[in-house]
Formats: C-alpha cells, sequence, structure tokens
C-alpha cells in the first residue's frame, strides 16, 4: 500500500481541498523509507579473485554468449585469447547426444589509445534445437575450457519464461554483491536483460581498457553460462577526440556483437529477438532517433510485427529512462519519449526497463502524449494502454547511488528507492507475469518490490499497484 493513497484518493482529496481554497500537491506512490550508508561505489582491485586470468597457455577468458538470431535458435559465443590468435572454433554437443559438432567464428582486435585487445573471437552456433542443454568448449588447440547453456523453449504464446534484470553494473564491491544475490536468487532467472553501463571502463585515465577486460572475466560466471541480451549506455560510447578516439562505442562493438541483422536492423544498438513468450526491443538512446533517421524508420517498421497471439508479452529495452523522478539525468530521456511514446501505446507494450539512474523506480501505468504545442495538455496521465516504467540502474557501480529525488514524489511514480539489486520478470503464461525487485542488502529471496503484470494484449485489466493492494 503507497504511503500516499491511490490517486483517485488522491484526486477526491484534491477536489475537497479545493473547495476549502488550501493549495495541496497530488502526491504519487511510495518512497522508500529503507535507509542504508550511502557512500561511493569502490571498484574492486586489479588482483581480486574476480578477476583471475584462467591459467593455461593462450587459456580463453571473457566467455560470454547471447542470443543469436531471432527466435532462439543460435548462440553467439564469444571470448578473448591473449598469447595469440588460436582457434575461433567451438565444439558443441547436446547433453543426450556425445556427437560434438563444430561452429567456426572470427576474430576481431582494436586498439584504443596505448592500449591493444587481446584476440576477440565471434562464433556463432545456429540450427540448435529448443529447450536443450548444450555443452559447448572454446580454446580448441591449445588450452581449452568447457560451459554450457539451456537453450530456451520454442516460441509461444504461453511458454513461461523468466528473466533477470540488471543495469548500469560496473566492477565494484557492489557490482559482485548485486551479480551474488541474481545467481542465488531463488527464482532462477534464465537470461539475463541488461539495460546498459557495462564495464565504466571510461573512468580509468585514456578509459584504460583493461578494464573492459577485467570486466569480462568478472561477469563471466554468469554470461558464459546464460545469455546477457545487451543494450548500449552512455559508458559504453568511449567517445574521447582528446586522445584522438572518436569513434563511438569501439571497444562495445568489437567486444559485444548482437543479432541485429536477425530484426532487418542496421546497427548493432538497435534490434529485437523473440524468447519464448517474450517480444524483446532493444532500443538506442545514443543514436540518432529522430524522424527519418535508421532507428526511427526501423521502429515504425518494427512494432507492427509483434505478433501478440505469438509472442503476447511485448517488452523494450533502453539505457535513459522516459519516466524517472530522481534529480539524476532528469528529463535525459525526454526527446526519445516525445518521438516513440505514442507508439508504446498504440502498440500496448507491457513495460519497459531502463537504466542510467543509478537507483530503482517503478512507475504507474502512465502515457504523456495529448500535447500538441499548443494545446497544454502536458500532465503525465493514468493509461491502461500504456506500459509500466521501471528503471533498474542500480546494478552497483563505482559512481554510486543517485538518492536525491524530486519532491513531492510526482503521481506517475508507484516506488522509488535509492538501493543497490536486481529484478526478476516470471513470464508464467500469455495473461500473467509475476515481477519483483531484490535489494542487495536483504536475504535472496527477500522481494522488496513486488507486482503481478496483467499483459496489455490478452488481459488488459488494471494491474497498478493501487488497482492490486
Ligand atoms: C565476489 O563475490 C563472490 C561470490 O559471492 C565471492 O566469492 C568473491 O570473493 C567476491 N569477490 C570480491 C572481490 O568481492
Ligand atoms: C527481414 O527482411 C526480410 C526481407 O524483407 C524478411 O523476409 C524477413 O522476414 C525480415 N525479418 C524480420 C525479423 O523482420
Ligand atoms: C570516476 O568516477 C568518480 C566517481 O563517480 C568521479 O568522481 C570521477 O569524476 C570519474 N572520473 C572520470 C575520469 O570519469
Ligand atoms: C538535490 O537536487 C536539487 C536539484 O538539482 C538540488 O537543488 C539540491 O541541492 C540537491 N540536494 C542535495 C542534498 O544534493
Ligand atoms: C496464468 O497464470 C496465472 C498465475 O500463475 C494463473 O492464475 C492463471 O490461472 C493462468 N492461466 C491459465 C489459463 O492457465
Ligand atoms: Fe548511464
Amino acid at each position: 500500500m503507497g504511503l500516499l493513497g491511490s490517486s483517485s484518493s488522491c484526486s477526491s482529496l484534491v477536489a475537497v481541498v479545493l473547495v476549502l481554497n488550501v493549495v495541496v500537491v497530488c502526491n504519487g506512490g511510495k518512497t522508500s523509507t529503507f535507509v542504508r550508508k550511502v557512500e561511493k561505489g569502490i571498484d574492486m582491485p586489479l588482483d581480486s579473485d574476480v578477476f583471475q586470468i584462467p591459467p593455461g597457455y593462450n587459456a580463453p577468458q571473457q566467455v560470454h554468449i547471447t542470443q543469436g538470431d531471432h527466435v532462439g535458435k543460435a548462440v553467439i559465443v564469444s571470448w578473448v585469447t591473449m598469447d595469440e590468435p588460436g582457434s575461433s572454433t567451438v565444439d558443441y554437443w547436446s547433453e543426450n547426444s556425445k556427437e560434438k559438432k563444430q561452429a567456426q567464428g572470427k576474430i576481431v582486435t582494436y586498439k584504443f589509445s596505448y592500449y591493444t585487445s587481446g584476440f576477440i573471437h565471434h562464433t556463432t552456433i545456429r540450427k540448435l534445437k529448443f529447450n536443450t542443454k548444450y555443452y559447448y568448449e572454446v580454446g580448441i588447440g591449445h588450452t581449452t575450457r568447457q560451459f554450457w547453456f539451456t537453450t530456451p523453449p520454442e516460441v509461444g504464446p504461453d511458454v513461461p519464461y523468466t528473466f533477470g534484470l540488471i543495469g548500469d553494473l560496473g566492477q565494484s564491491f557492489d557490482s559482485n554483491m548485486t551479480l551474488t544475490h541474481y545467481e542465488l536468487n531463488p527464482q532462477k532467472g534464465k537470461t539475463v536483460l541488461f539495460v546498459g553501463d557495462l564495464s565504466y571502463a571510461d573512468n580509468y585515465t585514456n578509459h584504460d581498457n583493461v578494464r573492459w577486460d577485467t570486466w569480462g572475466r568478472f561477469v563471466e560466471r554468469s554470461v558464459a553460462y546464460q545469455p546477457w541480451i545487451w543494450t548500449a549506455g552512455n559508458h559504453e560510447l568511449d567517445f574521447e577526440p582528446k586522445i584522438g578516439e572518436t569513434k563511438p562505442f569501439k571497444p562495445y562493438t568489437h567486444r559485444y556483437h548482437v543479432p541485429y541483422k536477425a530484426s532487418n536492423s542496421t546497427a548493432p544498438f538497435w534490434y529485437s529477438i523473440k524468447r519464448a513468450s517474450a517480444y524483446i526491443i532493444v532500443l538506442a538512446s545514443y543514436s540518432a532517433y529522430g524522424k527519418y533517421t535508421p532507428q526511427y524508420k526501423w521502429l515504425e517498421a518494427e512494432l507492427p510485427k509483434v505478433d501478440r497471439t505469438e509472442t503476447p508479452w511485448l517488452i523494450v529495452l533502453m539505457h535513459s529512462p522516459w519516466y524517472n523522478s530522481y534529480n539524476y539525468h532528469y528529463m535525459e530521456g525526454e526527446t526519445m519519449r516525445v518521438m516513440f511514446e505514442p507508439w508504446f501505446v498504440k502498440y500496448k507494450v507491457d513495460v519497459v526497463f531502463a537504466g542510467h539512474v543509478h537507483a530503482y523506480e517503478r512507475s504507474e501505468r502512465v502515457s504523456n502524449i495529448a500535447y500538441n504545442v499548443v494545446n497544454g495538455i502536458c500532465t503525465p496521465v493514468k493509461d491502461q494502454s500504456a506500459p509500466v516504467y521501471i528503471t533498474i540502474g542500480d546494478g552497483g557501480n563505482l559512481e554510486g547511488l543517485a538518492t536525491n529525488m524530486t519532491e513531492p514524489q510526482p503521481a506517475y511514480s508507484a516506488y522509488r528507492e535509492a538501493s543497490f539489486g536486481h529484478a526478476i520478470f516470471d513470464i508464467k503464461n500469455r495473461t500473467h507475469a509475476y515481477y519483483s525487485w531484490h535489494r542487495n542488502q536483504d536475504g535472496y529471496a527477500v522481494e522488496a518490490d513486488a507486482l503481478w503484470f496483467f499483459n496489455r494484449h490478452w488481459n488488459p485489466v488494471d494491474d497498478s499497484s493501487n488497482g492490486q493492494s
């Protein structure tokens, strides 16, 4: 229950108070009173256990996987070798067949200021069976390392699936806690939807790309075994003309490949995938999105393709939030909101996950699309066709928490709290998904914020926190 009551009681309160001619501001939902020690995050030192280089000549390191096609029958396997190029071959076999198959890939390298990368391998394994556990081996010819993953079930409307949500992770001691809490959450996320800002290597002198390598080794313990779906954040830009680095996203695009061509996108920063019963659209806060731009034209053509009878759950990922009531990055997402929000309402997006603000916030279902420059109608209103907006930029990087909030809490904001954590979006069937947010200070199973999502296409009844309480 919100501390300040539902917005309907709020509007009647306003009516009563207006008669009494007293000024009152219509407050939003809950601002959590959970209090923690606020301090800057501290990056784990280079000799930390989580950054250890695997032993052996040319041993593959920084192993990571992501979905490799539009439907989940392909996986992109990426890793780095340091001593020599070595082989980009991946050996793989399914759990119940000992017959080894091979996939061939390619190697890329790049330089950034004084830094020269290792040999970055990207190999796509295709024609996998759905819902199957596969083992895979990399480093063929020298030191080999073995991992495994499970492919998703075939795309379909009632396929349950559990997504984890992590954003703005970095490589601090808090980041390590967030990852540990995600791994040990008994709800067992099967795929991470990552909302941008990976390594924060750009915090170091000349964006010391060694910190991209340490980040790759740090998260390997999760991302070598389950796909992380990547979104580009501002800390992926690595744009630094002072040191001659004028090509944005250079380290990110060399290290993290995504299957953008499978959704007919022309750049790796915006793309879509289907996974189980979800249709996931990844947008780019730091690529052009004005009218006639490639991203705009792609999204305009993309949204009508989403078939809710096949994938009921329409999820959008982006880095910079549109609805954010913290005094950090306030209104940075505004120009993209103006361009795309009418489409999100028209196509009934279920939920939008963003990062960027280092805290947690969940909105009511609201839209703000009536304004036309002259009519003055520019306040967010409750809208059951609109998505819920969730800011989950609370992964725990070195910049620390965003604690300063706008006051009073706006009516669109249902819950906000400045704590590090992660979330789980657990799809049960075409009508129901259970969402929970978990803060790092709690036990692994504790839900600090939770609610049922009712699907906007199949079950579009009011699922706001007020409606449920
Ligand atoms: C990171 O977390 C893991 C798992 O909890 C732990 O084993 C490791 O010691 C931690 N490392 C650091 C540097 O905090
Ligand atoms: C991409 O475009 C091709 C050619 O127009 C089309 O056949 C295919 O269905 C499109 N794929 C997606 C995912 O939209
Ligand atoms: C690195 O992060 C700290 C903590 O937020 C900040 O004070 C500092 O300005 C950052 N340095 C660079 C070079 O970005
Ligand atoms: C919070 O942010 C507001 C707006 O930017 C600023 O005026 C205020 O000083 C900040 N408060 C603190 C405690 O930093
Ligand atoms: C969908 O899942 C919800 C929550 O688990 C359940 O209450 C409901 O009965 C399910 N619907 C169907 C048709 O199984
Ligand atoms: Fe960011």
